[in-house]
This record gives structure tokens, C-alpha cells and sequence, in this order.
């Protein structure tokens, strides 16, 4: 009987929080806050804790997988928890052999380049990731009223790491692939968009709130290829899991020419880089969504009162709009200074109370 009882008041609570009433495009009692890569680099505590364990070996761990999601949320009192993972885990999960290497990024061994690699892309089972189930059944039990992100890499940003086989600043493989074998390139992505749907199901089942689609290096597409080449398949993934009822957030950086079609691909919230102000964003992307953003991550380099004219700005911009969740532009830069970000918290919260 108890568990009948208690189960529902708390989801009750994180259902009422400011996250997802913005998320919902309702009224909040403050704007939200929340930070891509809040958890990692930029807190002493996450360093410790990280020490002598790689990436990815950590990723598998539900205890300290826990522990550095909780680490933000503690420090900064933001207004959500982002699961802590890597866009690359469930490629991992399926037996692609691949890497995190420290201050270079996700490197492919062998990468996919023709119609006989796609074999090497298997559907991913609830099995495969079994430790972010029990992860995130920790982290529902500690956060009390604070939301869960999940997330999950996009098709096209994840092609992008197995094209090239690491990072890459022109994508020139992965763009002859989209330009020179369309068909190739199709079933690849829908491959992807497969394994991230289900990846996200995972999620979500555990007692993931919302679910946040990275599609990082979208901006190096121009907006008819994105359509034609990429939106089929981000759009099958927010489709795949629309019925759970959970927000769904879309993100990219250099996107301010993709703001429309990225919305047409679905999301509930489109996520928005420091390139294009919130005002503007909310005209490109037109009504019905919610928009989260979009502080320059360097600004918090810059000194408080830098940081309180530029976050100022931005709520300004953001001031008519119907739901509005305050982050950076992008993630957090892994030698900002902690106490930066949590001055930040603050001033949000304080200056949107109502
Ligand atoms: O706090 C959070 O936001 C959750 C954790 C998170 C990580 N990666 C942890 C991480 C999230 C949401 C990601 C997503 C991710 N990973 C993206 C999309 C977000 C974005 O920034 O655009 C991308 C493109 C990746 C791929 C990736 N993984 C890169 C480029 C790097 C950086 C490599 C480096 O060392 O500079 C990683 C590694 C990574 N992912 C780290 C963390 C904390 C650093 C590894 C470490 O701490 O040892």
C-alpha cells in the first residue's frame, strides 16, 4: 500500500516541476535552469571520482553514473539532472569497437564506410544497456522532485563519428556518402534512428522526464540537405517515442538556418546556440514550441557582471515567449569555473520569481 501512495505524490511533484511545466509551455514560478554537460569536467568532485576510470568504463557503472548526475544538481540547484552518459554508449552497447579519447572525443576503430558495415549496426535490446536501467532507477529514488533528462545522439550526428571514424570539422566523408550513395546513406541513418529510438525507450521506461535529441554537427548542413538527407530520420526517432507523453528536445549547434525544419522534425523544445537570439529563434521556429537557451558558454569566462548583462539579455529576448528553459548555448566548457555557473542559477532564478 505505501509504495501505491508515495510512488504518485513524488511523480506528481516532478510532473508540476518548472522544467516540464516550460517544457508544456505552462506558467512557471521561475524559469527553469539546466546546463548541457553539467556533470563532468568543470567540478573538482567529478575529477576525483573519474580518476583512473575511463569514459566509457564509467558510463557502465549505475553507482557512479549516480553519483556524478546527482554532483550538479547538488552543487548548482539547476532544475534538472542530465543523465550522465555519451552520445557514443549505444554504439558501444551493440559491439561497435570504439573509444572516448581524453581532449580528442569518440574515435571509431573501424569506421562504416560501405553497404557491408551496416551489418555491424544491430538493434539494440534493453539488455545491451542493462546498467541504465538500474542507473536510472537510482537516480528517480535520489533526485525526489528534480526531472531526469535522458538523451541520445542524433542519426546524422552519430553517422558523422562512424563515417569519418572520429571528429571531424568538414564531415567530408560523411557528406560523400549523403551526396554520392543517398541510398546508402538512408538505410544508415535509419539504422541509427532505430537504435537511438530504442535507446531513448530504455530511458524512458527507467523514469527518464524528458529526453534531449543531440544533433550536434547539424549545423554543417544546408537546410534543403538537411531536409532531404537527415530530418526522415531524427523524425522517426521523435515519432518512435512520442506516445510515452515525455517533452522531447531537440539540439544543435550552428542551427540557426535549420531552426524550422529541425522543429518540423517533431521535438516538443527546440534548443537554441548564442548565434541566433531567443526572439528571433521563436520567429524561425513559429508557434507550438517551447525553446530552451541560449547563453554563450565563453560569457562565463567573462566575469559576474559580464555574465548577468549577457544572461539578462536573454531573458529579455525570451520574455514573450510561451515556454522558455534557460541553458547555454552549448555545453559547458570544462575549465569554466563552478562557482560561475551556480552565481548563474541564481540570477535566473531570482530575476524570473514570480
Ligand atoms: O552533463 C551532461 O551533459 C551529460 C553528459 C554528456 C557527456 N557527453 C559526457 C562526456 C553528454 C550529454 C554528452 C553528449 C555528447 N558527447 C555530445 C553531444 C553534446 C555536445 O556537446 O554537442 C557529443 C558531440 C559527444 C561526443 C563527445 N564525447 C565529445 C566531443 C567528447 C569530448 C572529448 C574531450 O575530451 O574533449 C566526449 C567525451 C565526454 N563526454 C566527456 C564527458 C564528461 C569527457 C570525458 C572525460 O571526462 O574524461
Amino acid at each position: 500500500m505505501p509504495t501505491e501512495t508515495t510512488a504518485p505524490v513524488k511523480n506528481d511533484a516532478v510532473r508540476d516541476s518548472a522544467f516540464l511545466r516550460a517544457c508544456r509551455r505552462e506558467p512557471v514560478p521561475h524559469t527553469p535552469v539546466w546546463f548541457m554537460r553539467q556533470a563532468g569536467r568543470s567540478l573538482p568532485e567529478y575529477r576525483k571520482v573519474r580518476e583512473g576510470i575511463g569514459m566509457l568504463d564509467s558510463c557502465t557503472r549505475p553507482d557512479l553514473v549516480a553519483e556524478i548526475t546527482l554532483q550538479p544538481v547538488r552543487r548548482h540547484r539547476v532544475d534538472a539532472a542530465i543523465y550522465f552518459s555519451d552520445i557514443v554508449v549505444p554504439l558501444k552497447a551493440i559491439g561497435i569497437d570504439l573509444d572516448i579519447k581524453p581532449g580528442i572525443g569518440p574515435v571509431v576503430e573501424q569506421p562504416i564506410r560501405t553497404r557491408a558495415d551496416l551489418g555491424r549496426l544491430r538493434d539494440l535490446t534493453p539488455e545491451d544497456v542493462s546498467y541504465v536501467t538500474e542507473a536510472i532507477g537510482m537516480l528517480t529514488r535520489e533526485l525526489g522532485p528534480t526531472p531526469l533528462i535522458g538523451f541520445a545522439g542524433a542519426p546524422f550526428t552519430l553517422a558523422s563519428y562512424l563515417i569519418e571514424g572520429g571528429p571531424s570539422r568538414t564531415y567530408e566523408n560523411a557528406k560523400a556518402m549523403m551526396y554520392g550513395d543517398p541510398e546508402l546513406w538512408a538505410d544508415l541513418l535509419d539504422r541509427l534512428a532505430g537504435i537511438t529510438a530504442a535507446f531513448l525507450k530504455v530511458q524512458i521506461e527507467a523514469g527518464a522526464s524528458a529526453v534531449q535529441l543531440f544533433d550536434s554537427w547539424a549545423g554543417a548542413l544546408a537546410p534543403a540537405d538537411y531536409r532531404r538527407s537527415v530530418l526522415p530520420a531524427s523524425a522517426k526517432v521523435f515519432d518512435a517515442v512520442a506516445g510515452y507523453g515525455v517533452p522531447r528536445i531537440h539540439f544543435g549547434v550552428g542551427t540557426g538556418e535549420l531552426l524550422k525544419p529541425m522543429a518540423e522534425a517533431g521535438a516538443d523544445v527546440v534548443g537554441v546556440d548564442w548565434r541566433v537570439p531567443m526572439d528571433e529563434a521563436a520567429r524561425r521556429v513559429g508557434p507550438g514550441k517551447a525553446l530552451q537557451g541560449n547563453l554563450d558558454p565563453t560569457v562565463l569566462f567573462a566575469g559576474t557582471e559580464a555574465v548577468e548583462t549577457k544572461a539578462q539579455e536573454v531573458l529579455d529576448a525570451a520574455a514573450g515567449l510561451e515556454g522558455h528553459i534557460f541553458n547555454l548555448g552549448h555545453g559547458v566548457m570544462p575549465s569554466t569555473d563552478p562557482d560561475a555557473l551556480t552565481r548563474l542559477v541564481e540570477y535566473v532564478h531570482t530575476r524570473t520569481a514570480r
